[in-house]
């Protein structure tokens, strides 16, 4: 049996213990019956989430945008998009967030702003435009065709035709959402202030977006075509973006947005990865340690569920942290389909389980925490662009962002007016009020979960060991501190598994199960997709 011992645990940082919590702004709550989720709906309910015991919350883009991609086509960096307040709104949510313990992190989308910022509209507006070189302009190849062949992580050409100026640029996502040339030392200054601007005003980090894309080949060399079965090639890419993600000089404009951080006292920077391997989180980091505080870890979310797979993941990131680095995992956001969806009903608590007492930092996500599924939305009632853009494909993120299942009463609590995305069908049986009375429902596992985790040193910087030789189905580990042993195990076959773990005295004290069982005695019989939080003696 291995174990890991965290670093540092004597002194922690707030984030290496916290609990981050996202929010889709637009489907949290409204405030004003526009159908549209806002700041004052999420003021109103900060009671909710210091009751569920998170410790930070990671607020989707609410600045000024067209809504192209519902937020990440930014057009003003430093205000607030009226649809969800304004600056003093946001000022009330800090100052209210702060005085209950709560934290809160924005989204920066640096790697593109939208069409209609003005950055943008001055640049297109004619090729000696002092901000010409802030996005990415190429002239057409000789035959009248795009520079090369790069595509759009949403499918189709990265490069859209300027008509006035005669030239292409470049979008790594949608035409809607032009790339800033982060090669134009201009362009990092004017980054670097919209971080100051929200970092002054109190804000206690970022999660910064689509990083992997900030940097694009100097050259501007065609990309390789995918690799059948390769990680892209299910993400519906014809070419590999060699030369479009990840570059080196990326890797250094992480370094110094984070010197930027650490002009400011205890802010957490968190960066959106996108790797094929665990190896690749490693140069998230920094060297050393001057990257990402949290890269966000993403490689479970793309696993099956099964426990060996889940193990060897867990056991390659544990081996490969850099010294002093914290791991963190993510189960769920806003562009994957709702893991109670992906893994099935009977798993949803086993994943939290698992998100909450590993090693690592966990990020959740709104909803979850009451098994909210994917609502199915039709091709022709699809929003999203992805999803319209690529109909043929489940790519749509429309099925993930539904409102959030306050109660039973009409749209559920979230709006008096008409939701912006349809209600899942089940709120009735599925919302915060009910589970909240209901001793033995998702939204009381996780309260437990979330109490216990924050009670017991041993969940969040004890130290891990996985428990060998348990088959196919079993996943167990410890977790010790001090004199607190915890052993977590999940079944995550469909069949009832009884586990004698010869080596480990079973006389234990069952904390929690998914099935608010209580196991005693020496063997451990848990059902078909049970898992249990046990405290040994
Ligand atoms: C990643 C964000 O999470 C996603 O929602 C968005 O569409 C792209 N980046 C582009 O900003
Ligand atoms: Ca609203």
């Amino acid at each position: 049996m291995k174990t890991y011992h965290p670093h540092g645990t004597e002194n922690p940082k707030w984030w290496q213990t916290a609990v981050f919590y996202q929010i889709y702004p637009r489907s949290f709550q409204d405030s004003n019956g526009d159908g549209i989720g806002d700041l004052q709906g999420i003021i109103n309910r900060l009671d909710y989430l210091v009751d569920l015991g998170i410790d930070a919350i990671w607020i989707s883009p609410i600045f000024p945008s067209p809504m192209a991609d519902f937020g990440y086509d930014v057009s003003d960096y430093c205000d607030i998009h009226p649809v969800f307040g304004n600056l003093e709104t946001f000022d009330r949510l800090l100052a209210e967030a702060h005085a209950c313990n709560l934290k809160i992190i924005l989204d920066f989308v640096p790697n593109h702003s939208s069409n209609q910022h003005p950055w943008f509209l001055a640049s297109r507006s004619s090729r000696d435009n002092a901000k010409r070189d802030w996005y990415i302009w190429r002239d057409t190849k000789p035959d009248g065709s795009p520079p090369n062949n790069w595509t759009s992580m949403f499918g189709g050409p990265a490069w859209t035709w300027d008509e006035k100026t005669q030239q292409y640029y470049m979008h790594s996502f949608l035409p809607e959402q032009p790339d800033l040339n982060w090669r134009n030392p201009e362009v990092v200054d004017a980054m670097h202030n919209v971080l100051r601007f929200w970092l002054k005003r109190g804000v206690d980090g970022f999660r910064v977006d689509a990083i992997l894309c900030l940097i694009k080949h100097e050259a501007f060399l065609d990309n390789p075509p995918v690799e059948a079965g390769s990680y892209w090639e299910k993400w519906g890419h014809q070419f590999e973006p060699r030369y479009t993600v990840n570059q080196p000089e990326m890797f250094e404009h992480v370094r110094k947005m984070r010197h930027v951080f650490d002009e400011f006292d205890e802010r957490v920077h968190i960066g959106e990865t996108s790797t094929v391997d665990v190896a690749g989180l490693l140069p998230y980091y920094g060297q050393p340690l001057d990257g990402y505080d949290i890269p966000f870890n993403f490689k479970l979310l793309h696993a099956d569920w099964n426990a060996t797979e889940m193990r060897a993941i867990i056991e390659e990131y544990y081996d490969i942290l850099p010294t002093g680095g914290w791991p963190n995992f993510v189960f769920g956001n806003h562009d994957i389909h709702r893991f109670a969806t992906r893994y099935g009903r009977a798993n949803h608590r086993s994943v939290a389980m698992l998100l909450l007492t590993l090693w690592g930092i966990p990020t959740l996500y709104y909803g979850d925490e009451l098994g909210m599924e994917d609502v199915f939305i039709p091709v022709e009632q699809r929003i999203d662009p992805w999803g319209i853009d690529v109909p043929e494909s489940d790519f749509g993120r429309d099925p993930e962002r539904t409102p959030m299942q306050w109660d039973a009463s009409l749209n559920a609590g979230f709006t008096s007016g008409t939701p912006w995305l349809p209600l899942a069908q089940n709120y009735a049986q599925v919302n915060v009020a009910d589970q909240l009375s209901d001793d033995q429902s998702t939204l009381t596992f996780y309260k437990t979960l979330l109490h216990l985790r924050r009670s017991h040193p041993a969940l969040h910087n004890g130290s891990f060991t996985f428990v060998d030789g348990l088959g196919n189905d079993l996943l167990a580990y410890l977790r010790e501190a001090g004199s607190q042993r915890l052993l977590v195990c999940l079944n995550f076959g469909t069949q009832p598994r009884t586990v004698i773990l010869n080596h480990l005295t079973l006389d234990c004290q069952t904390l929690l199960s998914t099935h608010f069982n209580a196991h005693t005695g020496t063997t451990l019989s848990l059902q078909a997709h049970e898992s249990v939080l046990l405290q040994l003696k």
